[in-house]
């Protein structure tokens, strides 16, 4: 089976590790700092905090913003749940907005109906690879007086008008080991906030700024320099990888073009890095997803059951009617795009989408003529 995933790891990533093994520091120390450098560097921002996953990354922005029980945050539900967790972890209340049919992102032009007084910070996730429509939601943002928390676990270096995902306003990234680059488990927090950057360093260390000097009420959610040391090679490669991830998208755009499917799309201005290449494949998904995977292509949803229809959150009353985001649920599929993929096995996905595709997808074209909203193409 030709996996979904398969992350870049070498004799460079290897001598890493054993380097630090052998120095004895392997908790968080200099790998862990020069990797936070660089990686702000590179998102162009004054801070990035190594975090020890994604989640807790975002979690930790919303506790530093002093988010809790009576706030609301606005942010969708097309998403991996550990968007929705990280709010409500906290006591606020994710409040869940449709997505646009065509880039299955926050859909901007919903997002002042959904605002009440508790609203405190609006949260896109730049899914898949793509920034949200950040010109329009940094405007409402301001105009309500609301925090941009972006979600770009997904988003390593996409780019909106030349800027990193993750520096419009606090940013929170996933090292996990599937994304576009990795450190097994880890995060980071980007932000320029000064003040936000040393409350989440004493956060993230138990409080303690020096030993035993118990600051804040903290966590532990450390970085380790073994993980670091992973993250600087990974660096390394982001660019080169995330060409070949483009490449790659531009071949199965090119193949797939006289298909009846939804391809991915880049509005102007952006530059999408393919963490997925999601294809709206029509209401024989399930069907397809299946032949795909018997000729030996491991396809998959993202995602298949929303948040707000998985039975914790509803049992919480975070009720939505979202249409887009279950249709997009229920039709799209997304095909292996990592850097590792060869010719040959881009060849046989290829083929195998459109046979599968021919075969049950014919008759449905998918129509995409959801009303849209757009400031940014
Ligand atoms: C959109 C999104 N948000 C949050 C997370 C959470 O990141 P992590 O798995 O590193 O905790 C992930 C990744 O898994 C993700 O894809």
């Amino acid at each position: 089976m030709i996996p979904i995933a398969r992350p870049d790891l070498g004799p460079e990533e290897a001598a890493a590790v054993v380097e630090v093994l052998s120095s004895g520091m392997i908790a968080q120390g200099r790998k862990v700092a020069e990797l936070e450098t660089r990686w702000a560097e590179f998102c162009g921002v004054r801070h990035a905090i190594a975090m020890s996953n994604g989640t807790v990354a975002l979690m930790s922005i919303f506790a530093g913003l002093g988010l809790g029980p009576g706030d609301e945050v606005i942010t969708v539900a097309h998403t991996f749940a550990a968007t929705a967790n990280a709010i409500l972890f906290t006591g606020a209340r994710p409040v869940f907005v449709d997505i646009e049919p065509d880039t299955y992102l926050i859909d901007a032009a919903r997002i002042e109906a959904a605002i009440t007084p508790r609203t405190r910070a609006i949260v896109p996730v730049h899914l898949f690879g793509l920034v949200a429509d950040m010109d329009m939601i940094g405007a409402i943002a301001d105009r309500y007086g609301l925090v941009v928390v972006e979600d770009a676990c997904q988003a390593h270096g996409a780019l909106y008008r030349g800027r990193r995902a993750g520096s419009f306003g606090h940013g929170a990234f996933s090292l996990y080991a599937t994304k576009n680059m990795t450190t097994a488990e880890g995060g980071f927090v980007t932000t320029n906030d000064d003040r936000l950057a040393d409350w989440l360093r004493l956060y993230r260390n138990q409080g303690m700024r020096t030993r035993y000097a118990f600051e804040i009420l903290g966590f532990n959610f450390r970085m380790t320099d073994v993980a670091a040391a992973i993250g600087l090679i990974q660096l390394d490669k982001l660019e080169r990888n995330t060409a070949r991830r483009q490449a790659i998208a531009a071949r199965y755009d090119e193949a797939f073009s006289d298909l009846p499917v939804g391809l991915p799309v880049t509005p102007d201005g952006r530059t999408h890095v393919f963490h997925q290449y999601t294809l709206e494949v029509g209401p024989e998904r399930d069907t397809i997803l299946a032949e795909l995977r018997e000729a030996g292509v491991g396809a998959d949803v993202y995602y298949p059951v929303p948040v707000h229809r998985q039975a914790y959150i509803m049992e919480r009353g975070l009720h939505a009617d979202l249409p887009v985001t279950d249709r997009a649920a229920a039709r799209t599929i997304a095909l292996p795009i990592h850097p590792g993929l060869g010719s040959d096995e881009q060849a046989t996905v290829i083929a195998a989408v459109r046979a599968a595709v021919g075969r049950h997808a014919a008759s449905s074209r998918v129509d995409r003529t959801q009303p849209m909203a757009r400031t940014s193409r």
